[in-house]
This record gives C-alpha cells, sequence and structure tokens, in this order.
C-alpha cells in the first residue's frame, strides 16, 4: 500500500511546526485545539504572502473586503445552494466575533438579557459565555440514541420560552452531529413560537462526511432566515483561523440596519491575510478540501478501530462532521480530570468533557485531524496508560512516533 503524504509526517516534524497543539504541552502528543496538522491549501498560502508581498499591511481596502463577499457568496451557493447578496455577508475577525454580536445586537428585542441556550455538550467558549457576558445560560443536554445524538425537544422548549438566544452549532461541536432538515424545522417553529433568536454557528459546515449533508439553518424556511444570524469562516476546513476572518450573515432587514450602525468598528478587526486567504480558500480551494474530507473521513473510522483494539472500555460513534472524535471513557473512573490523567500518564493532551457543560464529565474531546500513525499512537499510548495505569514509557518502542505502525 503507497502511504498518503499526510501518514509520512512525523511528530518531529510537527513539534517544529511550532503550532499551539504541538508546543503547549511539549512532551505530548497533541489532540485537543482545533487545528490541523495538515497545513493549508496552496492558493491560500500564496494569496496571504502576495498580500504581505504588495505590502497590505494597513487597514483593509474595500476590494479585499469586496472580494471576499463575492467569494463566499460564490462558495455558499455552491456547496449549500444558498443565494446571498455579497452585502449580506459582513467581514469579521472570528466566529466569536460574530457570537459576540449577536448577544448584544440580536438577541430578542423584547427581553433584554434574554438567556444564552446552548445545545451541550457545547464548544468551550460558549459554555462560558453566560459568566463572562452576565447573562444567564441554560443548558439543554443532547441525548444518545441509537442512531445518534438526539435533541431534547421538551426541555428545548421550556428554556426558549419567553424568549432567548439559541446557539445552534451545526455540525456540532463536540459531536460532530450534522443537523437534519426535520430537525432544522422543527427548531425553527420551536424558535418562532416563543420569539427566540438563532445564532447559527458553520464553521464546521464544509468538513461534512459521506452520508449526511450541511444544510444552513437559514435556508430551512423564512421564519428561520428572518430570525437567525449565521457565522461562517474558511478558518476550521482550510486550518488558518490565525489568520483572522470569519463571515457574518445577516438574512433580516433589520439587523442589516442596526449592524450599518455599530458594525463599522468590529468589521474593521478583519485582518487583510485572512480576507485574501478566505478568498483564495473559497474561490480555488475545493480541491485541496475534498482530498482533507476524504483523508478525515478514513481516520474518524480508523479512530474506532482503534478504541475497540486498544481502549475497549470506551465508547465512541464515528462524527458525520468536523474531526472531532466525542470519547465516552466513563467506565474507566478517570474523573475528576481524564485529560489530565491521559496527559500525566500518556502524554496525550486532549479536552476535558467537563468544559463543554454539565454531565460531560466521563468524556474527553479527540482532535483527529492527524497523521494517522499519530493517531494509532495516541490512542496506544491511552490504552496503555488505562492498563498498567502506570506512568507510560516513552522509551519503549512500541510506542515510537517516528514512523509508528497501524
Ligand atoms: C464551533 C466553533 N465555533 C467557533 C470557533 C472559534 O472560531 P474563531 O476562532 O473564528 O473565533 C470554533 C473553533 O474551533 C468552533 O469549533
Amino acid at each position: 500500500m503507497v502511504a498518503h503524504p499526510f501518514d509520512l509526517l512525523t511528530v518531529d516534524q510537527l513539534r517544529q511546526s511550532g503550532s499551539l497543539k504541538w508546543s503547549a504541552y511539549p512532551d505530548s502528543l497533541g489532540a485537543w485545539v482545533a487545528e490541523m496538522d495538515f497545513g493549508t491549501a496552496p492558493g491560500v498560502i500564496e494569496a496571504a504572502q502576495e498580500t504581505l508581498a504588495h505590502g497590505l499591511t494597513g487597514y483593509a481596502p474595500n476590494y479585499l473586503v469586496a472580494d471576499m463577499q463575492e467569494a463566499t457568496a460564490h462558495w455558499l451557493q455552491q456547496r449549500f445552494s444558498w443565494s446571498l447578496e455579497r452585502e449580506q455577508i459582513r467581514p469579521l475577525n472570528s466566529v466569536i466575533s460574530a457570537f459576540e454580536a449577536a448577544l448584544f445586537h440580536f438577541s430578542p428585542t423584547h427581553r433584554p438579557n434574554a438567556p444564552i441556550v446552548l445545545l451541550t455538550p457545547a464548544y468551550m467558549p460558549f459554555v462560558v459565555a453566560g459568566s463572562r457576558f452576565g447573562r444567564a445560560s441554560i443548558e439543554v443536554a443532547l441525548r444518545q440514541g441509537p442512531t445518534g445524538w438526539d435533541l431534547d425537544w421538551v426541555a428545548l422548549e421550556r428554556a426558549l420560552q419567553g424568549g432567548a438566544l439559541l446557539v445552534l452549532v451545526n455540525p456540532h461541536n463536540p459531536l460532530g452531529k450534522v443537523y437534519t432538515r426535520e430537525e432544522l424545522t422543527k427548531i425553527s417553529e420551536l424558535v418562532e413560537q416563543t420569539g427566540s433568536r438563532v445564532f447559527s454557528d458553520e464553521i464546521h459546515a464544509p468538513l461534512v462526511f459521506t452520508g449526511a449533508t450541511h444544510i444552513s439553518y437559514a435556508t430551512v424556511n423564512d421564519a428561520a432566515a428572518q430570525h437567525s444570524i449565521t457565522a461562517f469562516a474558511a478558518t476550521k476546513a482550510f486550518n488558518i483561523p490565525g489568520l483572522k476572518c470569519a463571515q457574518l450573515v445577516l438574512t433580516n432587514e433589520e439587523d442589516r440596519e442596526v449592524w450599518s450602525a455599530v458594525g463599522g468598528v468590529p468589521e474593521h478587526a478583519a485582518a487583510n491575510v485572512g480576507l485574501a486567504a478566505t478568498t483564495a480558500a473559497y474561490s480555488t480551494g475545493a480541491g485541496w478540501l475534498d482530498g482533507i474530507i476524504d483523508y478525515l473521513d478514513g481516520s474518524r473510522l480508523l479512530l474506532g478501530e482503534l478504541i475497540s483494539e486498544h481502549l475497549p472500555q470506551a465508547e465512541y460513534q464515528p462524527p458525520q462532521g468536523t474531526y472531532l472524535g466525542w470519547v465516552d471513557i466513563s467506565r474507566l473512573n478517570l474523573l475528576p480530570s481524564p485529560a489530565e490523567f491521559f496527559l500525566t500518564e500518556a502524554q496525550v493532551s486532549l479536552v476535558d468533557g467537563s468544559a463543554c457543560g454539565k454531565g460531560s464529565d466521563g468524556f474527553v474531546r479527540l482532535n483527529f485531524a492527524t497523521p494517522r500513525p499519530v493517531l494509532a499512537g495516541i490512542i496506544h499510548r491511552m490504552g496503555a496508560a488505562v492498563d498498567g495505569c502506570d506512568k507510560f514509557d516513552a522509551s519503549d518502542p512500541e510506542f515510537a512516533t517516528q514512523n509508528p505502525v497501524y
């Protein structure tokens, strides 16, 4: 079998890259923060370099923004059959800034300080948003069913009563769930009935595997378009979150009026390299992305095989999208912090489920966007640490990570 080029990347090379994932915990194998180990598309690198070569180190010229709006509109049309006016697509530096815009400007107008409703487990910054911004936060836990993760409709309806800001992350981080049209439609009905609003975070939308289809929330019906604001970015699919560019999509005319008064300052924070890189990603990166999705598709299944073999006490359903695995290790009794256990005993860095909201203590989030041999090394190490409950021996050749076999 011919090795995939990504399989040949070594741990030493990854460490030398100096990325956050590989430098924060210097001796561990990095499977925590949502970065991929595969660089980015060649056109993206070229565009970012050209921006600097042209001396565009000042504020964003209008044409860089216009190019990004044009490329995003084309991408959304091609990928998700969503037709938008260029002006509906606004530049920001990050999806978290888009969330803050939703919180401050697009919460239900009849209920100042409306609570934030999260579908948990949830992406960590959303879990702490309530306390950061002095808002009540209601967690509605998704439930594991025989075919995947299901919404608790009764609890959701209760949480939205009186009007709330629902944070809908689709595809879901950390579950990798891709919501169906039926689910999105039902959500839109509850949101409409309760006078709530939706912040639809679709940052992972391009990273969906065979068998699932991403549907943008605002496209399910007119009510959804009116009561939601959407955030997109090329940053996860093309691995460029450090370049600081995201897109806020406004599909409600009144929101656009509000934004025209308050949006100038946050829009100013989008970076020139990020704008140019996003334009390049959306207009020239589809082929590169297809290769990434193909590799990740194999890796999400490989992760299941590795877990069955080396960590049989754990449970894992391959995600429908994203490159994040949500692994139930509750049977191992590693509380209070399984991530701490694996960091010290296996030298593997993960995210604790407890960071994703209540009831997730027995889980860890594992980033599998890494070379498959490294993924194998990660699970070998975790299994060995659990079996021995002993210090992981990095010198043991079985766990060598230079060229591990899987
Ligand atoms: C669901 C989700 N939203 C937002 C973000 C953060 O995006 P940004 O860096 O653009 O704020 C991430 C990062 O992983 C994410 O997974």
